[in-house]
């Protein structure tokens, strides 16, 4: 379909690719109505990724959020009420909660909404610079309406941060209502279909029945009134977190592998055996190990998301059916870190391998600097990741006093209530390519660095200094056990288990799996909290497992790319297209740059006068 073309995005202004945006998202719901596919999960899922959606279509955070949010917080009157006119765009929505001054604590958002009984209304205000709406998604030129996360004062009393519906531009010219001052936020990184917004908000009045209220509600006559558990509030949260893992993460470090790795089988470059024709780039030791080892991580947290996703599900079919929250907090905690874990290490991914693509990695037309400026947004919207970490650190160090006081520990952190084996049987380069050595081992590094920062918190603690001290003083190493922690539970036994289940008779992800562990045991031994376990074996052996395991399936590396099943429209790359031609077609994109077909005016404001008067003394 030629309106979802991408052909020359890489040579449009922001204007023309929010522009661009707009109109696929407008073209695409006819279509999706057209093929019955509104409903389909996996259709949508497959449009996504065909698509690429969330570089190219409008209205991300309207379909993804906005929606979602009154779904799961709005009563069924205001889903009712609010959800239809959003699904067919009769209003556009935003997720309008992050102030200049704050993102991450939420506690400390200033904007207010206070309830005025003798108008039923709600009276909206921001009084510093501060406490304006900064960044919120498809605000800046598009929304009608906002969900503005603002301190709830009702009686005189604030009730910490609710979701309320603001009508912020007429439904008739799209002017911004009274009270309202809204714009973009102006170039970003990446980004450039997205129109990020500011908002401010004066004395704004909305109705009382605006505030989404599934959970708790202001009475008419104000009195506050809470219904049933506020933890079901995570669940929007935890659910974006999850998905990002597949959605950002897998999907785009993956897009960056298939890119470089064919653009490594056509490119030849210098001289290994003298006299010799130049070897595909690829054939070089060190550029196998830039480039397959990421694409072992590509399909690592690809399964991951599956597996995560799969958590998700079984958890939220606890809670809506049975009422049984025993797993959110575990999922909450998995979420966190997962998120943290895999768009940390995608978009280390996607940076390693562009620069593997030598200069032509360095152009646009590569298709690999969009795909890192898209990608590593992801490490600081839907809670930045140290941030993250954290959360996951303070699950394990109370993970870690229920094994001290006996307790049952849930299934991702069991292994911290067993005594771990105090040395490695590894002798052998190969032995750690074992996956159950591999895992004894993994378990034994997460345990001993989690233990250790729990260690250093409680002994901290009892020398009297103030907790938050502790935990500030501690931080550093927290962090680090989260990011640990993680990698030995989802990264590596979930992911054994689906490689090894699963695909029983698949020697290429069989391969993969050694790959994936050769990466990681090199990691392990650089950073060993544990130098008595590898003794014997020693740091040398690990490094040994990395570079045999890496060039176990260097003839794997092309199929294994080309079964992501990625279109040349889909990558939009120059050069790395599917027949290979990457020099003709580099060529024939830079061709088309407007540089090259506009007058250029330079030459005649400056230029011309300098050269013509070097000319004249010729
Ligand atoms: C592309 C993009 C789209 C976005 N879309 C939206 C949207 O639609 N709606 C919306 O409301 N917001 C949106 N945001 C905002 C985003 O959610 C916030 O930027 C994010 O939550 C981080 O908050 P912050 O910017 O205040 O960073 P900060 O929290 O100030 O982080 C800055 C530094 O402080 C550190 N830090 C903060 N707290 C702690 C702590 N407790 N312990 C240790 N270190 C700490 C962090 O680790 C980080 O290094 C978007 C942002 C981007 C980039
Ligand atoms: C969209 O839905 C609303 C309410 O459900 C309806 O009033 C409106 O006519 C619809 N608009 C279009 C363009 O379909
Ligand atoms: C509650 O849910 C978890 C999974 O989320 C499950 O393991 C557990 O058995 C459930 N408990 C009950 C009482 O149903
Ligand atoms: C947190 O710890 C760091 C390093 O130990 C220290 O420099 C800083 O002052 C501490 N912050 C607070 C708020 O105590
Ligand atoms: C916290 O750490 C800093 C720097 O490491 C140190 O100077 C300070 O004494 C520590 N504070 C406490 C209370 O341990």
């Amino acid at each position: 379909d030629p309106v979802f073309s991408t052909e020359n995005r890489y040579f449009m202004t922001q204007s023309e690719r929010y522009e661009g945006a707009v109109k696929k998202v407008i073209h695409l719901r006819k279509k999706m109505e057209q093929l019955l596919y509104l409903n389909d999960h996996s259709a949508v899922n497959f449009r996504n990724r065909s698509l690429r959606a969330l570089e190219d279509v409008a209205f991300g955070t309207h379909s993804s959020i906005f929606i979602p949010t009154i779904m799961n917080l709005g009563t069924d009157k205001q889903i009712a009420k609010w959800v239809p006119p959003a699904r067919n765009y009769s209003i556009i929505g935003t997720y309008a909660q992050t102030e200049l001054a704050h993102g991450t604590y939420l506690r400390g958002l200033e904007t207010t909404a206070t309830f005025d009984p003798s108008a039923q209304e709600f009276i909206l205000n921001m009084l510093e610079i501060s406490s304006m709406k900064w960044w919120p998604g498809d605000l800046g030129r598009s929304a009608t309406h906002a969900l503005v996360l603002a301190q709830l004062y009702t009686e005189e009393k604030c009730y910490g941060m609710h979701p309320f519906i603001v009508q912020i531009r007429s439904l008739h010219d799209h002017s911004p209502l009274p009270g309202v001052v809204v714009g973009d936020i102006g170039p970003k990184m990446g980004l450039e279909h997205v129109d990020n917004g500011y908002l401010l908000l004066r004395n704004v009045r909305i109705p009382r029945e605006n505030m989404l209220s599934k959970y708790s509600e202001v009475s008419p006559d104000g009195t506050y009134v809470k219904r049933g558990s506020d933890r079901i509030n995570y669940f929007s949260m935890i659910y974006l977190r999850t998905r990002i893992v597949s959605v950002m993460a897998a999907t785009f470090l993956s897009k960056a592998c298939v890119i470089a790795i064919r653009y490594s089988v056509v490119q030849r470059q210098s001289e290994l055996k003298p006299g010799e024709p130049e070897p595909k780039i690829l054939d070089y030791q060190t550029q196998e190990q830039k480039l397959l080892p990421q694409l072992a991580t590509a399909y690592a947290l690809h399964f991951v998301g599956l597996s995560l996703n799969a958590f998700f599900n079984q958890v939220y079919e606890e809670i809506g059916g049975k009422g049984n929250f025993s797993s959110l907090t575990e999922l909450r905690a998995l979420a966190a870190g997962t998120k943290a874990l895999a768009t940390d290490v995608s978009t280390a991914g996607v940076e390693a391998v562009r620069r593997a693509c030598g200069g032509h990695g360095y152009s646009l037309l590569s298709g690999l600097p969009s795909i890192y400026s898209t990608l590593v947004a992801s490490c600081s919207y839907e809670g930045e990741n140290t941030v993250m970490l954290l959360q996951t650190a303070r699950f394990l160090v109370k993970s870690l006093d229920r094994a001290h006081s006996g307790q049952s520990l849930p299934a991702s952190v069991a292994y911290l209530s067993v005594q771990q084996s105090s040395g490695c049987s590894a002798k052998d380069k190969v032995d750690f390519l074992n996956p159950y050595i591999y895992i004894e081992a993994y378990k034994h590094r997460a345990s001993r660095v989690i233990t250790d920062a729990g260690t250093k918190l409680q002994s901290l603690i009892q020398t009297g200094i103030e907790q938050h001290v502790a935990w500030n003083n501690t931080s550093i190493l927290l962090a680090q056990a989260a990011m640990v922690s993680k990698t030995a539970y989802f990264f590596i036994v979930e992911l054994i288990q689906y490689y090894t289940a699963k695909f029983k008779g698949c020697q290429e992800l069989r391969k993969l799996l050694k790959v994936n562990i050769g990466v990681n045991i090199r990691g392990f031994s650089v950073n060993s909290k544990s130098p008595g376990y590898v003794v014997g074996v020693g740091l040398t052996l690990t490094v040994c497992t990395h570079t045999h395991s890496v060039t176990l399936y260097r003839k794997e590396a092309v199929s294994l790319v080309d079964a992501f099943d990625y279109s040349d429209q889909q990558l939009n790359s120059a050069i790395s297209s599917y027949d290979g031609n990457a020099y003709h077609r580099l060529f024939e994109w830079a061709r088309r740059a407007p540089t090259n077909v506009l007058v250029n005016p330079a030459y005649e404001k400056y230029l011309k006068p300098l050269l013509q008067a070097a000319q004249s003394k010729l």
